[in-house]
């Protein structure tokens, strides 16, 4: 795959690479909304730091001949509620892609159908539920999940879940982490708001809602607090369930007791996830809450993580500790930001390659044989 043409000595070979360079096509106000944390950004940090922190202990002398074949290893697929993947991963909702590419959520959702990952489109995009639709058609089964924020109307709300579920997403993926927006200072001091051109695909449809200017505000912060409903409760969780037949993956666990609360409210799948530390600053790794919500859930429910995937070693140690697929964020804008949907292509096939020589130089000839024992886990 080819991002940079005419030198390859440019094209980038890891997701840092990526980083680097979508600098160098983003404005300002753009890099800083997608790059930035809550207040100090420890928690952004610390969910890439805290991944570094656990040692692999690998087999030795494990035939994988059968399934490394030098390049690839061939057979990397799993399943989510009963979907198929071709790669333990999934695209983390993210709003506001068009900001990185005019493709914006369109290039994201046909990459991720292509190589067979997941795809969760935001509430917050900026190409509706039925472009992204209509543009992933030839992907029939193609795993697509809604992101839900619940707004202060309900109207609105049950409009969004009515409209994913007859557009053919797969599952609504409630985002629980926000009641409030957090603060991103570096968003703030920017006054972020969208250009002119781009819109809340979804909800200025519907209702006339958008992100406006805010002096000494940033806009996502204000649209947060006048439109969302910092009242929501576990035993809302019905009322969203009565909506549609669409299963219910709730994103933004951090705990075990909540986990449980989750599957016993009718969740289907729990993301762990700090929001990618753009919520709470200080919160813990999303990697380092994951043993107790693994433990607490007890196979129940699948469990996914977002936050801090860098590397395929990262998705392997994720593996080992019980999740059962990853979700990646901001190394998708990157890839997007330098050449629309061949570069997020080109970022999903990087890690597929770091997963597949992370497992073989493990000793692990498939995802099963990855477990807890490769893993020495740092005393928090
Ligand atoms: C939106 O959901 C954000 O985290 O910026």
């Amino acid at each position: 795959m080819t991002v940079v043409p005419n030198d390859h000595r440019l094209q980038p070979i890891n997701l840092f690479e990526y980083e680097k360079l979508a600098k160098e096509h983003l404005s300002q106000m753009t890099l800083d909304y997608y790059s930035s944390g809550a207040w100090d950004e420890i928690t952004l940090r610390d969910n890439c730091a805290a991944f570094e922190r656990i040692k692999l202990r690998p087999r030795v002398l494990v035939d994988v001949s059968d399934v490394y074949d030098g390049l690839r290893l061939r057979n990397l697929t799993t399943s989510i509620l009963g979907q198929p993947l071709q790669l333990p991963l999934l695209i983390a909702p993210m709003a506001f892609q068009c900001l990185a590419h005019p493709d914006g959520e369109i290039a994201t959702a046909l990459a991720a159908a292509s190589a067979g990952v997941g795809m969760v489109l935001s509430t917050m995009a900026t190409k509706s539920i039925e472009e992204v639709a209509s543009a992933s058609d030839k992907f029939p089964d193609s795993l697509r999940w809604f992101q839900l924020y619940i707004h202060k109307d309900r109207g609105l709300t049950r409009a969004l879940v009515e409209k994913a579920y007859k557009a053919g997403y797969k599952a609504l993926c409630l985002t629980v982490d926000a009641p409030v927006l957090g603060q991103r200072e570096r968003d703030r001091r920017n006054e972020f708001t969208l250009p002119p051109h781009l819109h809340l695909a979804n909800l200025a449809t519907i209702s006339g809602l958008d992100i406006s200017h805010e002096k000494g505000e940033s806009g996502l912060f204000t649209y947060f607090a006048q439109q969302l409903n910092p009242a929501v409760t576990w035993d809302d969780l019905e009322w969203l369930q009565s909506l549609s037949p669409l299963p219910l993956v709730i994103k933004g666990i951090l705990r075990g007791d909540d986990a449980i609360r989750a599957v016993e409210y009718g969740a289907k799948a729990i993301v762990v996830s700090n929001h990618g530390g753009r919520q709470l600053d200080g919160a813990i790794a999303s990697i380092d809450a994951l043993p107790e919500i693994v433990a607490a859930v007890d196979g129940k429910v699948e469990i996914l993580l977002d936050g801090g995937i860098r590397r395929g070693t990262d998705i392997l140690k994720a593996l080992a500790l019980g999740a059962k697929a990853v979700l990646i964020g901001r190394p998708v804008l990157w890839g997007l930001a330098v050449a629309g949907q061949i570069g997020v292509s080109h970022v999903i096939s990087l890690l597929q390659d770091e997963l597949n020589l992370g497992m073989a130089l493990s000793g692990c000839a498939k995802l099963q044989d990855i477990d807890a024992s490769l893993l020495i886990l740092p005393r928090l």
